[in-house]
């Protein structure tokens, strides 16, 4: 019986996520390390404590290259495969505009109690691009 009753909560809460979060959440894109990255961000969840690095390769100011790693809950994977798709190939200005609302809308919605999963992937990818902008500006002094 408790076993039929923690089945169908775990199908009704299943059942708040559209297909696209599922499908995110079960084939994570972008998922590892670069190894030669140009910049890289790591920051954590201020709600649940949760980690996510991010690993950028720019070239020209275009996201040529980018992979994440995280130990957040499956919204976060979801929502990290996701904006890694968003930010890839597109120059380093409109990632650096990409919001977790955007990311949401992009996977057809979250649940409320969840968007601050989706923030991991906005805050890592910013660091991620900070991290960047001040290597450059250090080879560029030298
Ligand atoms: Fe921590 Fe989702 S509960 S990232």
């Amino acid at each position: 019986m408790t076993g039929q009753i923690m089945k169908r909560n775990k199908e009704d809460n299943m059942a708040l996520y559209s297909e696209k979060v599922m499908d995110h959440f079960r084939n994570p894109r972008n998922v590892g390390v670069i190894e030669d990255a140009n910049g890289i961000g790591e920051v954590g969840n201020a709600k649940c404590g949760d980690i996510m690095k991010m690993y950028l390769k720019i070239e020209d100011d275009v996201i040529k290259d980018v992979k994440f790693e995280t130990f957040g809950c499956g919204s976060a994977i979801a929502s990290s495969s996701m904006a890694t798709e968003l930010i890839k190939g597109k120059p380093v200005s409109d990632a650096m505009q990409l919001t977790n609302k955007a990311v949401a809308e992009a996977l057809d919605g979250l649940p409320d109690y969840k968007m601050h999963c989706s923030v991991l992937a906005e805050e890592a990818i910013r660091s991620a691009i900070e991290d960047y902008k001040k290597s450059a500006e250090k080879t560029a002094q030298q």
